[in-house]
């Protein structure tokens, strides 16, 4: 019986998606636990890429079953284009694929809230995905949100409209301007909450609490980064949830005392997609080489990913929060070619150095301290074995686990499945 996490560790878009896809061959159950589309988990095998946004990153697979907790919010229209999507492949997800019904519903309504927020703040804005997750979650704690189980509820559409009726009255109240066509949206909504009741809605705490008991492995899968947790990332540059370890217990409703290893995700370098601080940021060719290499476009907005080095201050920090008992280290084929790489160890802070993650670590605060270190130019995305990692790669992932103390158990070396190293 065990139950293990698995988790970004800096903003998002670690490679969370790749390596649950790699290692759903090991468990039953694949459990989402937080977040909405605002996610993009992309898993490439058989020559084909596959972005999802709320369905699990085991569903490609035969057996293990793929849960959608009740920490996640569900957009009907959005989760029925990624099964249409899915429709397109010779997959039987029917009979694999179970959501919770303590989920909450993102409404249209949700979404242009968002985008009505977003336009308020001006320069200030958080650079949201737009899909409307701060005004979901709010909902959710305000205790006024609609979840999958109320569907199968008679008078659902009535708690609708009066819901949809108050959120008109607060996009109102922003004035934003922005247009929208509430009744060509409601009609594609409704179309799609008809194609999510075709799906098997359960009860999932109790699911979970079952399958553990009769010895069912279960791996519960993160969205966005530690550094985007509603409490402990760079607040309110943060998304709406907790993506931390903690966030796996309350979205699926699993005990603490249950989890076993936590899989902290990271990338050998750093990026960030929306706005907010990055102490690491690179605004020269290496961070443009970084962004070229890796190809560091959103999955879900298409925005560029901001590049800059691994920042192992904030690692640390992510690492601490989360407990992480194993790291896996992502992309570090994009660095190949460089020939001295910067590992950011300490920060100056208003005057002194440190080396834990302040309060604030905006521009004028921190300025970060770097070590460098020799790179490699060896060509990784054909090797197979850790056997055949360039001794410069060996010393930074050797540099990078006694800075963490915790050892990186999987160097992954391409988008691809088999493009994977265990150590
Ligand atoms: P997620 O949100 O954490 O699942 O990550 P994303 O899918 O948003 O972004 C990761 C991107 O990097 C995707 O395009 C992956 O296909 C790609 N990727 C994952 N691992 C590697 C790797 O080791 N090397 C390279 N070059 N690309 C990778
Ligand atoms: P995955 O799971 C990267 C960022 C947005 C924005 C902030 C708030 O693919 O790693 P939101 O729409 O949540 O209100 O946006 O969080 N963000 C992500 N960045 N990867 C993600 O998910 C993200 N989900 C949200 O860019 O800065
Ligand atoms: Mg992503």
């Amino acid at each position: 019986m065990a139950v293990n996490l698995l988790l970004g560790l800096q903003w998002g878009d670690e490679g969370k998606g790749k390596i649950v896809d790699v290692l759903t061959k090991n468990y039953d159950i694949i459990a989402r636990f937080q977040g909405g589309p605002n996610a993009g988990h992309t898993l490439e095998f058989d020559g084909i890429k596959h972005v999802l946004h709320t369905i699990p990153s085991g569903i490609f697979h035969d057996k293990a079953i793929n849960l959608v907790g009740n920490g996640v919010v569900i957009d009907p229209v959005i989760f029925k284009k990624e099964l249409d999507n899915l429709n397109t492949f010779d997959l039987d997800y029917r009979s694999k694929l179970l959501i919770s019904r303590k989920a909450h519903l993102i409404l249209p309504t949700h979404r242009i809230l968002d985008a009505a927020s977003e336009a308020s703040k001006g320069k200030a804005k958080i650079g949201s995905t737009l899909k409307g997750i701060g005004p979901t979650y709010m909902d959710k704690t305000g205790r006024n949100g609609i979840r999958v189980g109320d569907l199968e509820l008679k008078d659902w559409k009535k708690r609708y409209r009066s819901l949809a009726n108050k959120h008109e009255a607060m996009i109102d109240f922003y004035d934003s301007k922005i247009e929208y066509n509430l009744k060509e949206l409601e009609n594609e909504f409704f179309e799609a909450v008809e194609m999510l009741k075709t799906l098997t809605f359960i009860d999932s705490e109790e699911y979970l609490y079952q399958a553990q008991k009769e010895g069912k492995t279960i791996l519960a899968e993160g969205a966005q980064g530690s550094l985007l947790d509603i409490d402990f990332g760079t607040y309110p540059f943060v998304t709406s949830s907790n993506t931390t370890a903690a966030g796996a217990c309350t979205g699926l409703g699993i005990a603490p005392n249950k989890i076993k290893e936590v899989f902290g995700i990271f990338k050998a370098y750093t990026t960030r997609v929306g706005s907010g601080p990055f102490p690491t940021e690179l605004f020269d060719n290496d961070g443009a080489t970084m962004a070229k290499v890796g190809h560091e476009f959103g999955a879900t907005t298409g925005r560029p990913r901001r590049c800059g080095w691994l920042d192992l201050v904030a690692l640390k920090y992510a690492v601490q929060v989360n407990g992480v008992t194993q790291l896996m280290m992502m992309k570090g084929d994009v660095l190949s070619g460089f020939s001295s790489l910067k590992v950011c160890t300490a920060y100056t802070y208003k005057g002194k150095t440190i080396t834990h993650l302040p309060y604030t670590i905006e521009p004028e605060n921190v300025t970060p301290i770097y070590t460098e270190m020799k790179g490699w130019s060896e060509d990784l995305t054909k090797m197979t074995k850790a056997s055949e990692l360039p001794d410069e790669l060996n010393e930074y992932i050797t540099f990078l686990e006694k800075e963490l103390e915790t050892p990186i158990t999987i160097v992954s070396v391409g988008p691809d499945r088999k493009q994977t190293i265990y150590r």
